[in-house]
Order: C-alpha cells, then sequence, then structure tokens
C-alpha cells in the first residue's frame, strides 16, 4: 500500500510516520509537507531511510496531482493549526487548509484514490464546564476561530465532494493532542519548555478552560482503524476521555519538574478563547473497535515531560523566536 501523508514533518504527521514505519512493513509512506516553522524534518530523522520525503505545498496542483495518482490512499494532516496564529494573520489558514484540502481533493477525485481527512473538535465550538452532554458526530458545527472555521470549511468540502462526486473518504475530528515532537508554541511544550529554561508557566485568562487530552499515538491508531476498517462518507470523532483543566495540567507539569505548584503567571486571555471541549468516541470504540492504549493522562504527561528533557537540541533552535512572538502579540501577566 502506497500512502501519501501530506503534513508528515509536523507533530501529528511525524508521529504518524514514524509509527506507521515501525508497525506496518508493507506500507510505503512519501510525505509531502511545505516545511512552515511548524514542519521539521528532524522529526522524521528515525525514519529518514524508510520514506520518500518531497519538499512541497498542497496548493501546488502540478504536484499533487502527480504524487496522488502514485497512491493508493491520502492521509491529509497538513495545515495552519495554531488558533493564536490565525488571530495575528488569518490568511495562511484559508490558503492551506481551504484551498489546500481542496487542491487534494481535486486529485484524490481524478485519480479515484481513498482520502483520510484529519480534522479537529474545535470545529463544533465550546461546551460550558458543566455542560452534561459531549460533543458526538451529531453536534452541530459552531466554530469560533479563523482556524478552526477554515477546519470546519475544509470538512465541508470533503462532505461535498464525498456526496456530489463519489470521492471514498472518510474524517476524523480529534480532540487535543499532546507528545513528542508538538512545536514549542503549543500550550503543553511550551509549559514544559518553560520551567526547564528557568521561566514560569503561562495561563491564559482564569486558566479553568478544559481541553480532552489524547496521546499523540492513541490519536494515530484511532486514525489506521478508520483506514483499515472505516465507512466512507463518515465521520469518527476521536478522544480518550482526558478532559483537563489548563490550571490543572500546569500544576502537574510544575509537580513533575520538582517546583511549587504555585509558580506560574496569568496572562492575557486568547480572544474568543474557548472554554471546554469534550468528545464522546462512542462511534469509534463500538462499530471499528478502537481504544487508547494511553489511558493515563498523568502517566503520558510524564513521559512527554521525559522527552523534551532530552530533546533540548530539537526545541531549543524553535524556543526564543516563539516567545518574541508571544510578547510582540502583547501577552502580559495579568497576576
Ligand atoms: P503542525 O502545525 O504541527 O504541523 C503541520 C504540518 O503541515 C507542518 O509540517 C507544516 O510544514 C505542514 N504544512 C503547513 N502548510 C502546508 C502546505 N501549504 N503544504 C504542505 N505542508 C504544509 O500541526 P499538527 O498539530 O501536527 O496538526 C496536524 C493536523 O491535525 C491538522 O490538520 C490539525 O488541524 C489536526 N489536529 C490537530 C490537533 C492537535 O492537538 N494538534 C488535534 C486535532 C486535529
Ligand atoms: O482541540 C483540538 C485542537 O487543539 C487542534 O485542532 C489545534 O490544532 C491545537 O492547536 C489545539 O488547539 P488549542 O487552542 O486547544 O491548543 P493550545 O495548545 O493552543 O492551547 C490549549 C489550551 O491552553 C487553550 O485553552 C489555551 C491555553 N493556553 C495556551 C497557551 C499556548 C494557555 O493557557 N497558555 C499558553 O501559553
Amino acid at each position: 500500500m502506497r500512502v501519501l501523508v501530506t503534513g508528515g514533518a509536523g507533530f501529528i504527521g511525524a508521529n504518524f510516520v514514524q509509527q506507521t514505519v515501525r508497525e506496518r512493513p508493507d506500507v510505503q509512506v512519501t510525505v509531502l509537507d511545505a516545511l512552515t516553522y511548524a514542519g521539521n524534518r528532524d522529526s522524521l530523522a528515525p525514519v529518514a531511510d524508510a520514506i520518500d520525503f518531497v519538499h512541497g505545498d498542497i496548493t501546488d496542483t502540478d504536484l499533487v496531482d502527480r504524487l496522488v495518482a502514485a497512491s493508493d490512499a491520502v492521509v491529509h494532516f497538513a495545515a495552519e493549526s495554531h488558533n493564536d496564529n490565525s488571530l495575528q494573520d488569518p490568511w495562511p489558514f484559508l490558503h492551506t487548509n481551504i484551498i489546500g484540502t481542496y487542491s487534494l481533493l481535486q486529485a484524490v477525485r481524478k485519480h479515484d484514490v481513498r482520502y483520510h481527512h484529519i480534522s479537529t473538535d474545535e470545529v463544533y465550538g465550546d461546551l460550558e464546564l458543566d455542560d452534561p452532554e459531549r460533543f458526538t458526530e451529531a453536534t452541530a458545527y459552531n466554530p469560533s476561530s479563523p482556524y478552526s472555521s477554515t477546519k470546519a470549511s475544509s470538512d465541508m468540502l470533503v462532505r461535498a465532494w464525498t456526496r456530489s462526486f463519489g470521492v471514498r473518504a472518510t474524517l476524523s475530528n480529534c480532540s487535543n493532542n499532546y507528545g513528542p515532537y508538538q512545536h514549542v508554541e503549543k500550550f503543553i511544550p511550551r509549559q514544559i519548555t518553560n520551567v526547564l529554561t528557568g521561566v514560569r508557566p503561562r495561563l491564559y485568562g482564569d486558566g479553568l478552560n478544559v481541553r480532552d487530552w489524547i496521546h499523540v499515538d492513541d490519536h494515530n491508531s484511532a486514525v489506521w482503524a478508520v483506514l483499515d476498517r472505516g465507512r466512507t462518507g463518515q465521520t469518527y470523532l476521536i478522544g480518550a476521555d482526558g478532559e483537563t483543566s489548563n490550571r490543572v495540567v500546569v500544576e502537574s507539569i510544575l509537580d513533575v519538574l520538582g517546583q511549587s505548584p504555585d509558580a506560574f503567571d496569568f496572562v492575557t486571555d486568547r480572544p474568543g478563547h474557548d472554554r471546554r471541549y469534550a468528545i464522546d468516541s462512542t462511534l469509534l470504540r463500538t462499530e471499528l473497535g478502537w481504544t487508547p492504549r494511553y489511558a493515563d493522562f498523568r502517566a503520558g504527561l510524564e513521559a512527554t515531560i521525559a522527552w523534551y528533557r532530552e530533546h533540548e537540541d530539537w526545541w531549543g533552535p524553535q524556543k526564543a523566536a516563539t516567545e518574541q512572538a508571544y510578547a510582540a502579540a502583547g501577552e502580559s501577566v495579568t497576576k
């Protein structure tokens, strides 16, 4: 099986490629990645000899057409993925997330290639902290940010191309991932590397926003379950019952790293900040028989902290520029 993985030099894509090479010797992987600030070829170093890497943009229709024609399946991870960046400059999000998805859909339509679309739970908007419901495949779309609205747009394109043109597509919408190779702009690696560099962690707003954390390897095993056994046109929600407030995450990081649990700062809140995400993954579990391996968030977090401790060579070069960007965007301590 020849699989084209877009965004394979990013956080989830690189872990997907590594897991695939480890566990699926029958699969030949080609990565297509533009190597934006979020892409890093070092994240593929452990499998560099086992894959083909193409440096290119998913909006390059000639390149995409050629690569898709030579593939049996496409797994589309490539995206602009960070909410804070989308609030500073939405355009790259429209370009990559919408136009890029369009470009891939036209190619898989032309060559009748199986397509799996990686999306996010953020397309459903947010929940109140005490809402008894969680997101399901039937929840109405209600995105809040430029990032999530472009992901919602791309999901709609996939649904339309499936219905109108018979594209053999599946979709998955996952909750917040954590694990190795995540860019230090994101919440968990930012706070781990803050502590490791002697800086206090930074909580937006009141720190009570809740995210439903899942280890990246569990996300990727679910993607393979959908690729293997998913129904064409179906959306599957991926989550591992990991709801935790941002404040508890920061206190856990401080605890694991031997610091006082209150050694953090509150900073300016994110405009439009979604309050809570929560996934009901019953369909994925019952229909496809998927279960997460990292049921214990604290254990997964400890393993992730250990990885960042040991891989300053990977994250060190990104750290100063990332913090400068947060400062330039006006982030400041509130209490
Ligand atoms: P990331 O930002 O770490 O990586 C994105 C990758 O896409 C990078 O390697 C980048 O170079 C590449 N890329 C960006 N624009 C491109 C373009 N125009 N052409 C080719 N490559 C391009 O993102 P991530 O966190 O790994 O997220 C991967 C996917 O998973 C995204 O679609 C995201 O919406 C989705 N998702 C992420 C999470 C999460 O918690 N991180 C949760 C659910 C869904
Ligand atoms: O839910 C899935 C989504 O999860 C993905 O679609 C996105 O690609 C991914 O980036 C992530 O989005 P979030 O906005 O939830 O993740 P982020 O890591 O940016 O922030 C997580 C929470 O932590 C959020 O409530 C904002 C807060 N936060 C973030 C940063 C960077 C802080 O309190 N302090 C910080 O320094």
